[in-house]
């Protein structure tokens, strides 16, 4: 692990190891495995923060029967903070009766979360789980509450395991946080 990156002029130190991630990520893969248990999820990676996540997350879960498919949601550019999704890129599968599990890289104000699960939701599945690495609870705007979170954190702008800074750092195995001192 690095004692601390660099990036685009700003310092992050290191705040999760690579093992307490791991460790994280199979206790919500143990909690999904049970949840699913019978059923033959589809699984929406989003793009592209999820990615490192979803990986690991996946082929721990061990559902042979699952599929995969990666999401990218965009907004309409130029709005506040009340943006709408504009368009769901990448989603191959018709969703209406399949018991879907979003997986997201981190919720903050949730605002992109409500988003997506009101567009998902109007695609009629069976259910939908959200699953998110990381949950900034007290940045909540929305109020949402995702049914899965490997870490809960404080407001702090993080980086690495998939978080990028500009679209960079995006291939660190750890997570970074913003150093203020
Ligand atoms: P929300 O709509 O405010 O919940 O924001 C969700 C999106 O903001 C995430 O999918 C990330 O792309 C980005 N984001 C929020 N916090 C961070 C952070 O600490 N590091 C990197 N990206 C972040």
């Amino acid at each position: 692990m690095e004692a601390k990156v660099k990036v685009n002029g700003l310092s992050f130190v290191p705040y999760l190891k690579r093992d307490e991630i791991e460790r994280q990520v199979k206790r919500v893969a143990a909690e999904l495995r049970q949840d699913l248990e019978g059923k033959e999820p589809l699984f929406l990676c989003v793009l592209n923060g999820a990615f490192i996540f979803a990986a690991d997350l996946i082929r721990e879960v061990g559902i042979n029967e699952c599929k995969i498919n990666f999401v990218r949601y965009s907004s309409y550019s130029g709005t506040s903070s009340t943006g709408k999704v504009k368009e769901i890129m990448g989603l191959t599968e018709d969703i209406e009766g399949k018991d879907v599990v979003i997986i997201e890289d981190i919720v903050d104000t949730g605002l992109t979360a409500e988003m997506m699960m009101e567009d998902l939701r109007s695609r009629k599945p069976r259910s939908i789980k959200f699953v998110t690495l990381l949950h900034k609870p007290e940045s909540s705007k929305t109020g949402f509450k995702p049914d899965y979170a490997a870490f809960e954190i404080p407001p702090k702008f993080i980086i690495g395991y998939g978080l990028d800074l500009d679209g960079k750092v995006r291939n660190l195995s750890d997570i970074y946080v913003i150093d203020e001192d």
